[in-house]
């Protein structure tokens, strides 16, 4: 194999133009969770980079955040909090509202889904104007969990979202760039 991990990784991303709005380039992964051999490649990268870190959790974002996150926290034998669109956990919830590249969103989690100290990773597809996230290290952070870091397999770095969360203090793991 003549490709990189991130090169193959990026080969089997799909792009579809003015998808869901007129001007965004939508960014589709699911090529790569398609194919066995590269979804492998790609949890691996991550489940290497944290195996020695060794954190409490992994949180993942609401729902492609799911799909890689619980797969990682699968392979680190950690436990995997949700952190879900408003309106789908049942117990007491901490909630945070924020704007998206298309549209607003609030998110969810579970009062009880980490204790105070918990160094907690929080994983989600893609990053873009970094809202999503930043949620997310939100309400980790306001249950008193510490977020070591943020991974995903995409950047959109022209968006401006991953140096926004570096400037808050988030550190980011994230294997593939568009402009
Ligand atoms: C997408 C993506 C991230 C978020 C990134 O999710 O999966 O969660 O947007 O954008 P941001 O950095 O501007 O916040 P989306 O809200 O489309 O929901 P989905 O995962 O349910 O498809
Ligand atoms: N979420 C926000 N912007 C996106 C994009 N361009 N592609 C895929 N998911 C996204």
């Amino acid at each position: 194999d003549a490709l990189s991990p991130a090169d193959y990784i990026r080969s089997h991303i799909r792009t579809v133009p003015h998808w869901p709005a007129p001007g965004v380039m939508f960014r589709d992964i699911t090529p790569l969770l398609a194919n066995p051999r590269v979804f492998r490649v790609l949890i691996d990268q991550f489940v290497h980079r944290y195996f020695d870190v060794k954190p409490a959790a992994i949180a993942g974002l609401d729902a492609r955040g799911f799909i890689i996150g619980s797969v990682v926290a699968y392979e680190l034998n950690v436990g995997f909090v949700p952190i879900r669109k408003k309106g789908k956990l049942p117990f007491t919830t901490v909630e945070e509202t924020y704007e998206l590249e298309y549209g607003s969103a609030t998110v969810e989690m579970h009062t009880d889904a980490v204790k105070p100290g918990d160094r907690v990773v929080l994983i989600d597809d893609l990053i873009a104007t970094g809202g999503t996230m930043m949620a997310g290290k939100k309400l980790l952070e306001r249950l008193g969990a510490e977020v070591i870091e943020g991974a995903a397999i995409v950047d959109l770095p022209e968006l401006g979202g991953s140096n926004k969360l570096r400037d808050a203090g988030l550190p980011l793991f994230t294997l593939v760039n568009f402009a």
